[in-house]
C-alpha cells in the first residue's frame, strides 16, 4: 500500500465512523486515524454509546503512538462524561499534531483544540469539513438549535415523481436494496412519522426489521389533523417502542377515548412547528418522516425539512398520489440544497441533498 495522506486518513476516519449508526446517539458519528511517515498505524471508532470514544479505540489499537497524527472527525472532547477526555488520552499518549475535521459545537464537550494546543500539540482544524458536518448533521443541529428534532424526510418515487399508483398502492415501488438501505437508516433516527394517508393507506409497522437492531427503538409518530384516526393501526403496538400521536388540541380527548391501546401518547399540537417543539421537548432528537406527500409538502413548505433522502425508482407511474405538491416557485427564488451523496441501490437511486449543514456553530 502507498503512502497515505492526511485526507486520505479523514476519508478512512469518516468511512468507519458510520460503523456507529444507530448505536451510539445521543453522542455523535466519530472515527479516528492514527498515521506515521505516511502509514497508518492505528484506527477506531466510537461504536456505541458508554464504548471508548473514537480517539481511544484509535490508541488502544497502536502499538506505539508516540510522535503520530490523529486525524479525527470530530473535536476531541474535554470533558469527564462517560469516558476520560479524549484531549488528555492523546496528549497523555503522546501524539505530535491532531488533525479534526469539525469544531465540537457542545459547550459540554467542546474545548479539546484549545486543551491539546495548551499541551504544545499542533492543531489543524476544517480537513473534509463538509463531509464530517454531513456526517453528523443531526448531532451538530441539536446543539445549535433545542427548539426542535433534526428533521429529515424519506420517500420512494417513480421516475415521474409518484409515491404510490393510481389506486394508492405503493408497495413496492423500490427494490429490496431500497427498502434494506431503509430499515438501516431508521435504526439512526430517534423517531420515525407518517402522516394519517399514509398510516390508513399501507398501515405500516414502522419499526426497524434489518440486520442493525438500534440502541433504542425509534419513536413511532402519527400526524393526523382532522381525519379520523383509526382504533387500532399496527404502529400502535407499543411493545415495539413508544409511541405517539398528534392531533390538534381540540381533538385529543376524543382521540385518546377511541384508540384501543391506552399506552399510546396522544399529544396536542396545533402546527407542525409546535409539533416538532413538542417532540424536542419529548426528548426527540432527530425525526425521519416516511410520507406522504401532503405531510412531506406541508413540511417543506413550513421549513422543517433539513435533509431529503429521495429514493427513485425506474418505472413511470403516469398518474397517482405525488410526492410534492407545492405551490408555484419561480426560479430565481427556488433554494438549492446541497447534495451529499448520490449512490445505486439496486436498480433504484439515492439521492441525499441537504438545506443547510452546521459549519460555524
Ligand atoms: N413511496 C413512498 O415513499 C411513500 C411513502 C409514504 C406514503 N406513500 C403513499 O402515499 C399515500 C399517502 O400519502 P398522502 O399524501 O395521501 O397522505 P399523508 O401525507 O401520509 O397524510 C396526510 C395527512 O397527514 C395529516 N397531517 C397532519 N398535519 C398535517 C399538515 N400540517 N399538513 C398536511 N397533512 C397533515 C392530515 O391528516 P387528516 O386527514 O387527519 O387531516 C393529512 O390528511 C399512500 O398511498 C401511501 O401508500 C408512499
Amino acid at each position: 500500500m502507498g503512502r497515505v495522506g492526511e485526507q486520505a486518513a479523514m476519508e478512512r476516519a469518516l468511512a468507519i465512523a458510520v460503523q456507529g449508526w444507530g448505536r451510539v446517539a445521543p453522542n455523535p458519528l466519530v472515527g479516528a486515524v492514527l498515521l506515521r511517515d505516511g502509514e497508518i498505524v492505528g484506527e477506531g471508532y466510537h461504536a456505541a454509546f458508554g464504548d471508548p470514544h473514537a480517539e481511544v479505540a484509535a490508541l488502544e489499537s497502536c502499538d506505539d503512538p508516540r510522535g503520530a497524527t490523529c486525524v479525527v472527525t470530530l473535536e476531541p472532547c474535554a470533558h469527564e462524561g462517560k469516558t476520560p477526555p479524549c484531549a488528555d488520552a492523546l496528549i497523555g499518549a503522546g501524539v505530535a499534531r491532531v488533525v479534526v475535521a469539525v469544531a465540537d459545537p457542545n459547550p459540554a464537550a467542546a474545548g479539546g483544540i484549545a486543551r491539546l494546543r495548551g499541551a504544545g500539540i499542533e492543531v489543524s482544524v476544517g480537513l473534509c469539513e463538509t463531509h464530517a458536518a454531513a456526517l453528523n448533521a443531526p448531532f451538530l443541529f441539536c446543539a445549535s438549535r433545542p427548539d426542535r428534532p433534526y428533521v429529515a424526510l424519506k420517500l420512494a418515487t417513480s421516475l415521474d415523481g409518484q409515491l404510490a399508483d393510481a389506486t394508492g398502492k405503493s408497495q413496492w415501488l423500490s427494490g429490496s436494496e431500497a427498502r434494506a438501505f431503509v430499515q438501516w437508516l431508521r435504526a439512526g433516527f430517534g423517531a420515525i412519522g407518517v402522516g394519517r394517508g399514509t398510516a390508513v393507506a399501507d398501515d405500516p409497522l414502522l419499526t426497524v426489521r434489518g440486520p442493525l437492531e438500534p440502541r433504542r427503538p425509534p419513536t413511532r409518530v402519527l400526524f393526523a389533523r382532522d381525519g379520523e384516526v383509526p382504533r387500532r393501526l399496527r404502529m400502535f403496538d407499543t411493545d415495539s417502542g413508544p409511541v405517539v400521536v398528534v392531533i390538534p388540541h381540540s381533538r385529543v380527548a376524543d382521540v385518546s377515548e377511541a384508540i384501543v391501546n391506552k399506552e399510546v401518547m396522544v399529544m396536542g399540537a396545533d402546527s407542525l412547528t409546535a409539533a416538532m417543539e413538542s417532540l424536542r421537548r419529548q426528548g426527540i432528537q432527530s425525526i425521519l418522516i416516511e410520507g406522504g406527500g401532503r405531510l412531506a409538502t406541508s413540511l417543506l413548505d413550513e421549513e422543517l425539512v433539513d435533509r431529503l433522502y429521495w429514493i427513485q425508482a425506474p418505472r413511470w407511474l403516469g398518474t397517482g398520489t405525488p410526492a410534492f405538491t407545492r405551490a408555484p416557485i419561480s426560479l430565481d427564488a427556488a433554494e438549492s440544497w446541497q447534495v451529499t451523496e448520490r449512490r445505486a441501490l439496486g436498480p433504484d437511486t439515492l439521492l441525499v441533498v441537504d438545506r443547510r449543514l452546521c459549519l460555524q456553530v
